[in-house]
């Protein structure tokens, strides 16, 4: 029963802020701390994540990605998908995504994809899109692993659009594994995997999943938070950080960047997430 695998460790009401939009240029800095054993040689080191752009009516809140970067110097920066709605923005969003991070050379920069992004068969194919990020300095990771300044990260491809195919054999045990899934159900599917695969509770590997998509609801109602988050989980991961009881394997879910059918959110900020290991 899912409902019960899972733990909210932290929600929207009690999440920890590192930045004020004030001091970004428009976006909320949520912090999360991760320990991690020694061996990983972690401690010390930041992640930002940030995901959901929907570029053509978040123009400015790269900009703040931009401050962001500069002002917390993380070493990896992770885009969770979702990059623009139309055919039209293609390049333009590229280039201001690439344009926002051009001067952040001292971050690797790893990307997935989310389900506009994914959107149509018709669309750009993947091999467009692996191209345009690499021109930009990502590595773009679509059912894909990547061993990144001490991370195994391994992106997965959307399930609505496309075949997310976890590889659970490629996962380090000697290091900690980033799974980017771009929608949280994803994740929790992955999760599924881990206990197959690894029935055994000591063999099994750390794991932090990012996810986005439900944009925190983007309309949150107070005292109930999101009514509508688009997984087939509905409110179970709406927003936030989560346990999976039995593999331990952590979850976070950010409300993102931009918005998407109406340009309004309320109650629910835009955010850019910082991991910061412990
Ligand atoms: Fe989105």
């Amino acid at each position: 029963m899912i409902f019960t695998e899972w733990k909210r460790v932290k929600a929207y009401g009690n999440r920890k802020l590192a930045a004020s939009p004030a001091s970004t240029g428009g976006l909320k800095v949520v912090e999360y701390e991760l320990k991690t054993p020694s061996e990983f040689h972690l401690a010390g080191k930041r992640l930002l994540f940030f995901s959901d752009i929907h570029w053509g009516n978040s123009e400015s809140k790269l900009a703040s990605i931009t401050e962001i970067a500069q002002k917390f110097n993380p070493e990896w920066i992770v885009f969770g998908g979702d990059l623009t709605n139309y055919a039209c923005f293609f390049d333009k969003a590229f280039d201001a995504l690439g344009n926002a991070l051009s001067g952040i050379t001292g971050s690797a920069k790893i990307a997935a994809p989310g389900n506009w992004d994914r959107r149509r068969k018709c669309w750009f194919p993947n091999s467009l899109w692996t191209a345009k990020f690499a021109e930009i300095g990502f590595h773009y990771l679509i059912n894909e692993s990547s061993f990144i300044n001490g991370i195994l990260f391994q992106g997965l491809d959307d399930p609505r659009n496309g075949h997310p195919a976890p590889s659970p054999n490629e996962l380090s045990h000697d290091h900690l594994n980033c799974v980017i899934s771009h929608n949280p159900a994803t994740a929790a599917d992955f999760a599924k995997t881990l206990e197959r695969i690894f029935p055994n509770e000591n063999e099994r590997p750390r794991c932090l999943c990012l996810s986005g998509h439900t944009h925190g609801g983007q309309i949150r109602i107070p005292g109930f938070g999101a009514l509508l988050t688009s997984t087939k989980y509905w409110k179970l991961f709406e927003y936030g950080r989560y346990l999976h009881k039995s593999t331990g394997l952590e979850m976070i879910v950010t409300s993102g960047v931009g918005t998407t059918r109406v340009p309004l959110r309320l109650f629910c900020e835009p955010e850019a997430v910082f991991v910061s290991f412990q």
